[in-house]
């Protein structure tokens, strides 16, 4: 079965909105995994707009089943995630006026400087993925800077405005994922999949992991961040 990882920002996003200490992600990620979620995300940006470092402390202790820390590559967080040792990390680009990610890592264009990091992140034994727009350039850059995991970049899919260009930029993810997969990377997707768009994504046979967030929050405001969970992991196909 495609894992599900489910990001928890918003519940954090919420909490800082108040300026006190709930909702915690925290517990968040426990009720995430209690649903079914194989694995639970957090970006601990340059900003701490949302995540803290006390939640990514806590989630290292807590979570049972995979903790994925996506970060911009910058010494401060670098060193966070070497002390913290999450079970993967995620690099992707970081602006610090952007609402969410907006675009793929340009890997081609930062090959040395993300070897440098993915080695040093290798000698602590944390595997890293690279969130990638569904493009050759950036999958063979990531296999040669020696990434073990590329996480295609599906928003574009998800935001096209008509049918033919989601079938366009379906096509464009299929192909880039079927490429990492024969250079033998493992391959996560995500960013802004929803309970509309996701069953096509993930009944592709290449793609491992799934990594979900907005679109599960949004609906557990309404029925429960449990129920969420269950009815996200329902859509996924079983391997
Ligand atoms: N993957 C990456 C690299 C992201 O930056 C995000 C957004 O935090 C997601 C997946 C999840 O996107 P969404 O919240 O739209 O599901």
């Amino acid at each position: 079965m495609v894992s599900l990882a489910i990001n928890v920002d918003h519940v954090a996003t919420l909490r800082q909105a108040r300026g006190i200490t709930e909702p915690d992600p925290v517990l968040a990620a426990g009720i995430c995994e209690l649903a079914g979620a194989q694995g639970i995300v957090v970006h601990l940006r340059e900003d701490r707009r949302h995540i803290q470092d006390r939640d990514v402390r806590l989630l290292r202790q807590t979570v049972k089943t995979k903790l994925n820390l996506e970060m911009g590559a910058t010494e401060e967080i670098i060193d966070i995630a070497l002390e913290i040792k999450p079970d993967m990390i995620t690099l992707v680009p970081e602006k610090r006026k952007e609402l969410t990610t907006e675009g793929g890592l340009n890997v081609a264009g930062q090959k040395k400087k993300l070897q440098a990091v993915i080695g040093r992140m290798r000698k602590a034994g944390i595997p890293v993925s690279l969130f990638i727009d569904p493009d050759s350039k950036q999958i063979n850059a990531a296999h040669e800077v020696g990434a073990t995991f590329v996480e295609i970049h599906t928003g574009r899919y998800c935001d096209a405005a008509t049918e033919q260009r989601r079938d366009q930029e379906f096509t464009l993810i299929a192909t880039a994922a079927e490429e990492a997969y024969e250079l033998g990377l493992r391959v996560n997707a995500g960013h802004g999949l929803n309970y509309l768009n996701t069953r096509r994504v993930a009944a592709l046979g290449t793609i491992e992991e799934l990594s979900i967030g907005h679109a599960i929050m949004a609906r557990a405001i309404f029925v429960g961040l449990d129920q969420a969970v269950r009815e996200m992991l329902a859509l996924l196909p079983a391997r």
